[in-house]
């Protein structure tokens, strides 16, 4: 067990899959009291039952970040149960990436809901308690996406990069509070992301881009970082990649 990590109540959003349930394996095995959410209610609950056999606390709401009424539930849920929130993972997102020119408005709607609005209502869920302990971390994930910006992925690329700027923000103002952010950027890692991706073509592509994809512990390792350091000492950028990517 990590001291720094013990006894820590932390809400993570799209915990059902990939860098999510990846970080709360991590996360509680390592102490600390994991809120999981997201939609696939039967894989949250697998998950919150595998971390409380194994002797950890956790506990699993049903979760549409594209709603501030159910990410406010998600957070009141951790606050209720465990009196408090000390760190707000808003991990939900998803990546259907296509050209511009095949106008899939309604994926570019869903990217902004998810990995944009859903990042906000996870801010504004969690910031009032956490100016009221004068503590907490909200830790955010963008991409190498949210630095670059190719053909094929402008939108997820727009979402990442409003992460970014949502972040830096954050960071400013949150300073009379004692918060922490963290901003942290993966490259490829391989979870269920590609699979958001429908149109056949740009599928197979990206299947290409992933063979090079490192396993999702890379992650929770970089969260337990952040959330590791001495409370003065706010890391509030990590961006890493496979050895082997060139974007
Ligand atoms: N894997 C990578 O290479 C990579 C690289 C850079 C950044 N990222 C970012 O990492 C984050 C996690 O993705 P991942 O790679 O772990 O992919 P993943 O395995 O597909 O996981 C995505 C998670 O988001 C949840 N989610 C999607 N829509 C949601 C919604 N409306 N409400 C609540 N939860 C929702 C999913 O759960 P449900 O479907 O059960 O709701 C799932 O738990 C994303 O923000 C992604 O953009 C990933």
């Amino acid at each position: 067990m990590t001291q720094a990590i013990k006894d820590k109540v932390v809400v993570i959003t799209g915990a059902s899959s990939g860098l999510g349930e990846a970080t709360a394996q991590l996360l509680s095995a390592q102490g600390a009291i994991v809120v999981l959410g997201a939609r696939r209610v039967d894989r949250l609950q697998a998950l919150a039952d595998e971390l409380i056999g194994s002797g950890g606390k956790a506990l699993a709401i049903t979760t549409d970040v594209s709603h501030y009424d159910q990410v406010k539930r998600l957070v009141d849920a951790a606050v209720e149960t465990y009196g408090r929130i000390d760190v707000i993972i808003n991990n939900a997102g998803l990546m259907p990436q296509s050209p511009l020119e095949r106008l899939k408005v309604d994926e570019w709607d869903q990217m902004i809901d998810v990995n944009i609005k859903g990042v906000l209502y996870g801010i504004a869920a969690a910031l009032p308690y956490m100016q009221q302990q004068k503590a907490g971390q909200i830790i955010n994930v963008s991409s190498v996406a949210g630095h670059k910006v190719g053909p094929g992925f402008a939108v997820y690329a727009a979402t990442k990069h409003a992460v970014l700027a949502l972040s830096e923000g954050l960071r400013q103002e949150v300073k009379p509070y004692n918060i922490r952010t963290t901003v942290i950027s993966p490259g490829a890692v391989a979870t269920e992301l590609p699979n958001s991706v429908t149109e056949p073509d740009i599928a197979e592509k990206v299947r290409n881009f992933y063979e090079i994809a490192i396993p999702a512990d890379s992650f929770a390792r970089a969260v337990v970082f952040s959330m590791s350091q001495p409370e003065e000492v706010d890391v509030n950028e990590i961006l890493f990649r496979p050895t082997r990517q060139v974007l």
